[in-house]
């Protein structure tokens, strides 16, 4: 039982990842951390497609069977993401048992049902591409290009499954639920591709063309098309967790929105009589240099090597500030050491260096309580309350990159107030009025840092667990409680010093 269950898309495993999947699986992981922090039971699913005609072709090319070829792959997938700090609680694999059992008992009760019937495809395939070709990929005198090699019409026996039938059901179902897609700019995509009549869905191929797929439950000569089987992993995986399903959002990327998760999931799930997910979430494409990084373009970057030098906090915070859920963001490493400088080493990791120095320092590394207020504290306490009161909002409207924005628009002006306050020249003052403020002072810094810390914990979970623990302090409560400026650190003990961000070495330059 989860009140809260989200998935991401699961990876192709015709090649290794790249920072494109490490975003979605951070971007779902902040989602599910945040949830989580709200008091939700979630349940965060993500894992790896496995079967189709470029897995058994990748395979094949390799010389090696496609299980194993899968098995290597998916390995590989799941090892990343212990790496990135993901918090998934389950790991599907479309090649087992688990999954297999439910697609075939769905196509079973939809054959039954008659949404599935077989007909002859009439289409045009690529031997040397292995794949059908559309009237768009001729050339423009109508014939087909060098990379296609021979081109065949084909006319095959096929099973279909009838989607065309629910064209007006899903248009109803659209124009009711129009958070279903978000941005909410996406459905207009949607209700584009709905104008023209829809095809029925091929959801077949013949088992002398393509081994690597799931039987047919009602005709094992074929198997079944890579996409009709993928988007059950959904479903599959939570087949034995009473109350899990539906979903409550699907995170996937702009370019498998539609027609896979926008038109053939919702019909397929109703054909079925499954209850639909809250929404899916498409978000956009991480680019290079202005173009989509792919394996094919070879143009990708190893979100590890990252990892590896700058530690997962790190990419994880780049990807989430930089990026307008939804829109496309530009990838490169100028970017990325400009954003880990100047907000990371520079303003978190300093007030992280002065809170621990200063408190050491003037305090003897006990946290001291307030000794009252002035105009300083009580604006730097407004400020935090404007920023928490837009935070959480922000959150749940997936607008983590401007949530950020205003929280470090509070760290540097808790920056701002240790300059202000100057404690290492009230420390050298023996009045009592500067003793207080020297109190005041240390007391408020540490706050600020606490909360901002807390704000950040679904972003950064490893940073921010350090800066709690060099704090002396354990979060219990739920966020908003841990969310609320208070005296709590009064009498704690602080820890010497951290480094959390440590300067790249001067040779770290762009490639
Ligand atoms: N296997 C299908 C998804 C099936 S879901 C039932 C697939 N796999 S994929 O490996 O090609 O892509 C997996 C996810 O990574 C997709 O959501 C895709 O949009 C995302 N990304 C792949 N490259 C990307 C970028 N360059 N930037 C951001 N995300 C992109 O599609």
């Amino acid at each position: 039982m989860a009140d809260f269950y989200i998935t991401t898309a699961i990876d192709y495993v015709n090649g290794s990842p790249h920072i494109g999947h490490a975003y979605e699986k951070i971007l779902t992981d902040v989602i599910s951390r945040f949830h989580r922090l709200m008091g939700d039971k979630v349940h965060f699913l993500t894992g790896t497609d496995e079967y189709g005609q470029k897995v058994q072709q990748t395979a094949k090319a390799r010389g090696v069977p496609a299980q194993e070829f899968a098995d290597t792959v998916s390995a590989e997938f799941k090892a990343m993401l212990p790496r990135l700090q993901i918090s998934n609680d389950d790991f599907i694999r479309t090649t087992e048992e688990r999954h297999k059992k439910v697609v075939r008992e769905l196509l079973q009760k939809l054959f039954d049902k008659g949404d599935i019937y077989k007909s002859q495809y009439h289409g045009f395939y690529s031997t040397r591409q292995e794949q059908f070709l559309q009237e768009k990929d001729r050339n423009p005198d109508g014939s087909w290009p060098e990379i296609y090699g021979e081109v065949q019409e084909i006319v095959e026996p096929n099973y279909f499954f009838k989607l065309k039938a629910y064209q007006p059901w899903l248009l109803e179902f659209l124009a009711a639920n129009p958070a279903f897609i978000f941005p909410k700019y996406r459905q207009k995509q949607v209700l584009e591709f709905l104008k023209e009549p829809l095809n029925d869905m091929c959801i077949s191929r013949p088992r002398e063309r393509l081994e690597w797929g799931i039987p047919l439950p009602f005709d094992e000569a074929f198997v079944t098309y890579v996409w009709f089987d993928a988007l059950v992993n959904y479903f599959s995986a939570v087949a034995d967790k009473p109350g899990t399903w539906p979903a409550a959002w699907h995170v996937i990327g702009k370019d498998i929105l539609v027609p896979p998760h926008a038109v053939y999931w919702p019909v397929m799930l109703h054909a079925a009589g499954l209850p639909l997910p809250k929404g899916i979430l498409a978000h956009g494409w991480w680019l290079s240099a202005g173009s989509k990084m792919s394996k094919s373009k070879g143009n990708v970057l190893n979100p590890l090597a990252l990892v590896d030098e700058f530690g997962s906090d790190a990419l994880r915070f780049f990807l989430i500030r930089e990026m307008n859920v939804g829109q496309d963001g530009d990838f490169s490493r100028e970017l990325f050491l400009t954003r880990y400088n100047s907000d990371l080493a520079n303003d978190l990791g300093n007030l992280v260096n002065r809170v621990l120095n200063m408190t050491n320092r003037f305090a003897a590394g006990s946290i001291p309580a307030p000794a009252g207020e002035l105009e300083a504290e009580a604006e730097l306490r407004k400020l935090w309350g404007e920023t928490r009161a837009e935070y959480v909002p922000l959150f749940e409207q997936f607008q983590f990159h401007t949530a950020l924005e205003r929280l470090f628009v509070f760290i540097r002006s808790i920056n701002a107030y240790i300059e202000k306050r100057a404690p290492w020249k009230l420390g050298k003052s023996a009045e009592p009025a500067d003793q207080a403020l020297l109190a005041t002072s240390l007391a408020t810094m540490a706050e600020a840092l606490r909360l901002a810390s807390v704000a950040l914990r679904p972003v950064m979970p490893g940073a921010t667990d350090k800066i709690n623990a060099v704090l002396g302090y354990t979060p219990a409560g739920t966020w908003s409680e841990e969310l609320a400026w208070d005296g709590r650190l009064a009498a704690s003990k602080v820890a010497q010093s951290l480094v959390l961000f440590p300067r790249p070495a001067p040779q770290a330059k762009a490639p």
